[in-house]
């Protein structure tokens, strides 16, 4: 397929990064105004272009990452030169209705929400559209499946994906960082510190995904009755981990909905 990215930033570029190493067989071009620190992704196979317009009626996807701000003037540019074409948004806050009147009922409005570990092939790439895009939205589910999980969701969950899946990447970094700064006060110096907790933190995830069991059953592997594991998770609720996360994230949906 030919994969047309509009807005090479953190996230498109992650995008364009992941697609050229875990979806073979594409082409990918990849758009900003200042094309100057993204033209290693030539590197790459990606075509890098500052025209919004190049070789784009040739794309069977076109993929918006750039700021809600942004929109309105690159529709206005590319808008007179497509027709029939699939458009997955990843703009926040932007509906499937709103970006479906903006680009006219030729072409067909999907919601995408990625992650910027869309590179390593490892994002939770929530989609969402129209009964009547069903059937060209699966190229866009396709696609995002090789960058890593794509679930359909129901639009109106759309925030709260932001929430859980792109904010959710900061969570969880924050988590390591907190795991690392504890393992160097208990005797790691930090690069030690930090490579053990996000394996481990990557180690837990992939055991949830293999075996696609609650976490709680993993936990109860890991904790002997009596010992340092149930003692240290329990020193952590009596001081609010999981209800901190759980506020920080119905604080982030809050925030979000405004
Ligand atoms: N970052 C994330 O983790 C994440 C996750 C999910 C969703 N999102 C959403 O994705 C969108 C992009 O986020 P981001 O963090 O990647 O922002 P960003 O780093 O600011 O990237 C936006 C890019 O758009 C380019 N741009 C601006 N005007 C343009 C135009 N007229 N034509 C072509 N390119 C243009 C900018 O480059 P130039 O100024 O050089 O043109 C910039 O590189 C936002 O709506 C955000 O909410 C982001």
């Amino acid at each position: 397929m030919k994969i047309h990215i509009i807005g090479g930033g953190n996230l498109g570029v992650a995008i364009a990064k992941g697609l050229s190493k875990f979806s073979q067989g594409n082409q990918i071009t990849i758009t900003r105004r200042n094309t100057s620190s993204i033209l290693y992704l030539e590197q790459l196979g990606v075509i890098v272009s500052a025209d919004n317009k190049y070789q784009i009626q040739d794309a069977d996807i076109i993929i918006l990452t750039i700021k809600p701000y942004q929109v309105d003037t690159v529709l206005a540019e590319i808008l007179p030169v497509i027709s029939n074409k699939v458009i997955a948004s990843a703009v926040s806050g932007l509906s499937i209705e709103n970006l479906q009147n903006k680009i006219g009922a030729s072409n067909s409005a999907i919601r995408i929400m990625p992650n910027i570990a869309s590179q390593f092939g490892a994002s939770a790439t929530c989609i969402a559209f129209h009964e009547k895009d069903k059937e060209k939205a699966q190229n866009v589910v396709a696609l995002f499946q090789d960058l890593g999980t794509a679930p359909i969701i129901d639009e109106k969950l759309m925030d709260a994906a932001t929430v859980l899946a792109a904010s959710g990447t900061a969570f969880a970094l924050r988590y390591i960082r907190a795991s690392m700064q504890a393992g160097i006060e208990i005797g790691f110096d930090w690069q030690t510190a930090l490579a053990i907790s996000a394996q481990t933190v990557k180690g837990a995830a992939e055991m949830i995904m293999e075996e696609q069991i609650h976490p709680e059953q993993l936990i109860d592997r890991v904790t002997t009755p009596q010992g340092c594991t149930i003692a240290g998770l329990n020193e952590m609720e009596m001081h609010g981990f999981s209800s901190s996360l759980i506020r920080g994230i119905k604080t982030s949906l809050k925030q979000i909905k405004g």
